[in-house]
């Protein structure tokens, strides 16, 4: 047995991703992206999001794409396109997320030379302030040409919202969705096959709005934790357990709780604040912050504090557990969106589907 392992619960991720088709395919969202770049698009990870019925399989990195285009599913690359990456674009996503002319020009060029139309996802910003087009005139400019190219197919329009800027996706935000299909109708007699309304964010509104026409959702964090984003709610039916840490304690001590000396910065430039507890006992788990953040880490132990830690290891106040610790053990945690994410991109955890 290595550690550290993050074990994932199969049945779980399986149960969140079909209680999340049901609950889009129920509220006219037909189609159905699983966000893949959490586990690093880990193909046996990806066939459960299959077998849970998403329709495409979507990642931020091509590097991740590749991995997956053995699956017979629509690929989608999240992440706006590089200049130096529109060859391998082309070839390993069928569809992408634009919001630059000069990079629709390139991913046109490079899909004549491949031989095929690539399918493109016109993003708007609706005020969360990452990537879209801001003005609406730029937006329809570039419709306007992307009509006119021979290897690209204008598949949609879509959103982001609550990554950068927090904005929460409310039901008169993403009605501009609906001005912009009707804009682009209007003025050029197209029919956008693909309206984005967004992340894990939107999906408070299932079943309580009528979302404009959005019929597609790129969920990333929904299908791992079951949870939606703008308010952190446990969606009903599923389950924010999948991801299990498990980690090995190297060392138990009584120490105090406060440095013994004068002190300075820590391993990260910080200066550090103590709650002096007195003495206590103590455990160090090979783990650390290049695997994950403090924050992340949820002990499944209830009476376990993390105390903080360093780049290698994770410090654990033990004193209170009924459990006699022992060096050797192996302790669980459970994670948020951001340590599943962290301890899947550390290349010194492994990860077991269970
Ligand atoms: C463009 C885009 N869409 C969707 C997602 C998925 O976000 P979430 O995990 O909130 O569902 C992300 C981030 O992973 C993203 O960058």
């Amino acid at each position: 047995m290595t550690y550290p392992k993050l074990l994932v619960k199969r049945d779980i991720v399986l149960k969140n991703v079909k209680a999340l088709k049901k609950l889009t395919s129920e509220n006219e969202v037909g189609i159905l992206y699983g966000v893949t770049k959490v586990f690093c698009a880990d193909p046996e990870l990806a066939k459960i999001y299959i077998e849970g019925g998403v329709d495409g399989l979507a990642d931020s990195r091509i590097q991740n794409l590749k991995k997956l285009q053995n699956f017979d599913i629509d690929k989608i690359l999240l992440r706006l396109p590089q200049h130096s990456e529109v060859d391998e674009v082309v070839r390993y996503a069928d569809i992408s997320l634009n919001s630059e002319i000069s990079t629709l020009r390139k991913l046109n060029e490079a899909a004549a030379k491949a031989g095929c139309r690539h399918k493109a996802i016109l993003m708007v910003d609706l005020g969360d302030l990452r990537e879209g087009f801001f003005q609406e005139e730029d937006f329809y400019q570039a419709v306007e040409e992307v009509l006119k190219m021979d290897h690209l197919i204008l598949e949609g329009i879509g959103t982001n919202l609550t990554c950068y800027g927090a904005v929460i996706p409310k039901p008169h935000i993403l009605k501009r969705l609906d001005d912009y299909k009707q804009g682009v109708k209007d003025r050029f007699d197209y029919d956008l096959k693909v309206v984005s309304g967004g992340n894990s964010s939107s999906v408070y509104l299932l079943g309580k709005e009528k979302l404009p026409s959005i019929n597609n959702l790129r969920l990333g964090e929904t299908l791992i934790r079951g949870t939606e984003s703008s308010y952190g709610k446990q969606l009903p039916g599923t389950n924010s357990k999948g991801w299990v840490l498990q980690a090995q304690i190297i060392e138990i001590k009584e120490k105090p709780s406060v440095p013994v000396e004068e002190t300075g910065l820590d391993a990260f430039g910080h200066e550090p604040v103590f709650v002096d507890r007195g003495v206590r006992k103590r455990a160090l788990i090979a783990i650390g912050k290049q695997d994950i953040v403090n924050e992340s880490l949820y002990p499944v132990d209830k009476d376990m504090i993390v105390l903080g830690g360093s780049s290698d290891h994770t410090i654990l106040d033990i004193s209170d557990c009924q459990k006699d610790y022992q060096v050797g053990d192996i302790v669980e945690f459970n994670l948020d969106y951001v340590g599943v994410l962290m301890t899947c991109t550390s290349e010194y955890v492994d990860v077991e589907i269970i």
